[in-house]
């Protein structure tokens, strides 16, 4: 959601502050601000509505301090504008804050500190929490003793760094439920809410734990509890690339991450194929073959793009394991007071390890007694800890707003789950090495779809000016049309809707027209013939047709084609997906969006 930095040491804070910010930038970028403190006095802050390259602008060569915070903000209280920008400050400006999350009690809060004077200045729920901190730094008090009192008054989640004036020696920052990293430097300290913004500075980092707060000095730092008890953390050495925070000469982050799949696939499947028994190695599951056995049924667990990476999934695993399988979206599953089953597993699938509904349904599962394994790209993440085991993507960093390599690898650990839990029921022998032989083929087959890169732009330069797009697949091809349409809407604004091929005639049939194009995928597999009748009923409704398909479908069924290698049918939505990838990437280019920032979106949804 929002992005937090902070710095002290003996440099100059801003730049750092900035440079960071604009690595953050894709978790929030309606405003952005600083505040910097130390040498002259006082606190100064500049704050703006815009991108971070507004708020650079704004600030003055003059700005500079040798402690500062910084924060990158995706509107939750109150329009983006310059007064809703955080930090925000007392009014005495003796106290800044920044803040990620959401303060429940922000209405009553600010009640009782209006009656005892305080002038609000913002319709943020953050602004209470500097007034609140401030009304606790009475003369004497320790600023991290000011900020644990007045987060003993506050419901909700934060990832806070305040700022003091009167102690510029220190920052304080705290963690409930979203996320603080500490990044260890040479007689300097960095804060972020994401190593993304430190790893350019420091590979040692301490991730904070929910309900843990830290005193970060330029020499070092001391976490304690909101009970004021001391903890040791050890830091952790971040592994991913510098590189992979930068856009490598591609236009887009989206484009290079696109490009990246032949390589993130290939490192979620690394160490864990097992050719001779033709299954697959998960040690991180945290479940012997006897547990596995006794396992009934699967419920998958996430948001947006996770959640239809795990509809792939329970495909797969319902046609690998023949375990009945089933994805819904967390974000519905917390709400519903759900049946929790002793023989069930939970599967919580997520990209940030983050995201705030995905963590609550975790939860609810692990308090009603059930057990959740976890499918995550971010190690160390809030889900991933939460989780009883899992397996890590490692695809790397994703930066893009709309996720490709994460889902792509998402699918894969699916697939390698299914293999796992196939073979140690009736999956056969030569059927797992099928699969497994199919899985090593992907890197390559994914290439050859990111070679008809440019064909794609071309076409996807023809329909990107169509008032919607329809996408089509039947049974295995469902997912994958879901999410081609979920893609396109996210980052080209063209409105996308996605059926199941064999529901178009009981309504959406009524919608067809040359204006309303439909992707239909179309797998050369045993419902290929159904599928071929559905490209007939849309062309005798004068509807134009794109087909995905292994085999190009005569010319009377399809205006374009784009072909894609042929898996294992089971695996074939894999690659189905890619080209959806880009055309969605190619008509956002084409209609001039902004492609790794669409309006209104943010990378990890940290609030409810
Ligand atoms: C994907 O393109 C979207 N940006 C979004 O649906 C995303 O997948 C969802 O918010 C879940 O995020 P997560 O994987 O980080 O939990």
């Amino acid at each position: 959601m929002c992005g937090i930095v902070a710095y002290i040491g003996p440099k100059d804070a801003t730049p750092f502050l900035l440079e960071g910010l604009a690595r953050l930038e894709y978790r929030g970028y309606d405003s952005a601000g600083v505040a910097v403190a130390g040498r002259t006095g006082g606190i100064k802050v500049r704050k703006v509505k815009g991108r971070v390259a507004d708020l650079a602008a704004a600030v003055p060569a003059r700005f500079k301090g040798s402690t500062g915070i910084g924060h990158t903000r995706w509107a939750t209280h109150g329009v983006p504008s310059d007064a809703n920008a955080h930090p925000h400050l007392d009014n005495a400006e003796r106290i800044a804050v920044v803040h990620n999350g959401i303060i429940e009690n922000a209405d009553e809060l600010r009640a009782k500190l209006a009656a005892d004077g305080a002038v609000f200045r913002s319709e943020t729920d953050t602004e209470v929490l500097g007034h609140l901190i401030a009304a606790h730094a009475a003369e004497g008090v320790e600023l991290e003793e000011a900020v644990r009192a007045a987060l003993g008054k506050v419901v909700g989640t934060y990832g806070i760094a305040v700022l003091d004036a009167e102690q510029p020696d220190r920052i304080v920052v705290a963690r409930n439920g979203s996320p603080i990293v500490l990044g260890i430097g040479e007689k300097e300290m960095f804060v972020a809410s994401d190593v993304s913004a430190l790893v350019r500075y420091t590979r040692q980092v301490v991730h904070l734990e929910d309900g843990e707060l830290a005193t970060v000095r330029a020499d070092g730092f001391r976490t304690f509890t909101e009970d004021a008890r001391t903890t040791h953390r050890q830091p952790s050495t971040v592994d991913w690339e510098i590189d992979s925070y930068d856009t490598g000469g591609y236009e887009h982050f989206l484009l290079k991450e696109i490009h990246e799949q032949p390589g993130s696939v290939e490192r979620t499947l690394g160490g864990r194929l097992d050719e001779r028994f033709a299954t697959a190695h998960l040690g991180g599951l945290n479940l012997d073959a006897r547990e596995l056995r006794e396992i009934r049924r699967v419920k998958i667990l996430g948001c947006g793009s996770a959640y239809y990476a795990g509809e792939m999934g329970a495909q797969l695993i319902e046609e690998l394991a023949r375990i009945p399988a089933h994805s819904e979206p967390a974000s519905e599953f917390r709400y519903r007071n759900p049946v929790i089953e002793a023989d069930t597993l939970y599967i919580a699938v997520s990209q940030s390890g983050e995201t705030y509904d995905t963590l609550a349904a975790v939860q609810e599962v692990k308090r009603k007694g059930g057990r959740v394994l976890g499918v995550v790209n971010t190690v160390g993440s809030a889900i991933a800890r939460e989780c009883d085991g899992g397996i890590y993507l490692h695809a790397g960093p994703e930066i893009s707003v709309a996720s490709t390599k994460a889902f792509t690898s998402t699918v894969v650990a699916f697939a390698l789950i299914a293999l796992h839990f196939g073979r140690i029921h009736d999956l056969s022998p030569a059927d797992g090495r099928r699969i497994v032989s199919a899985l090593k083929a992907l890197p390559d087959q994914i290439r050859e779809v990111l070679a008809q890169s440019d064909a794609i732009a071309g076409l996807a330069a023809e329909y990107a000016g169509s008032e919607g797009m329809m996408f089509i697949g039947r049974v295995r091809g469902y997912p994958v049309a879901r999410e081609g349409a979920q893609k396109l809407k996210e980052i080209s604004y063209v409105h996308a809707e996605a059926y199941p091929a064999s529901e178009l005639k009981h309504g959406p049939l009524a919608l067809i027209s040359p204006e309303l194009p439909t992707v239909a995928l179309v797998p050369d597999d045993e419902l290929l013939d159904k599928n071929l009748t559905t490209l007939g009923e849309i062309k005798a409704r004068s509807g134009r047709v794109l087909a995905v398909a292994h085999r190009r479908p005569e010319a009377k069924l399809a205006d374009h084609c784009i072909l894609v290698p042929k898996s294992e049918p089971e695996l074939d939505p894999l690659l189905l997906n890619i080209p959806l990838q880009l055309l969605a990437y190619h008509a956002a280019v084409a209609l001039g969006r902004d492609v790794d920032k669409p309006r209104n979106l943010a990378k990890s949804v940290t609030v409810e």
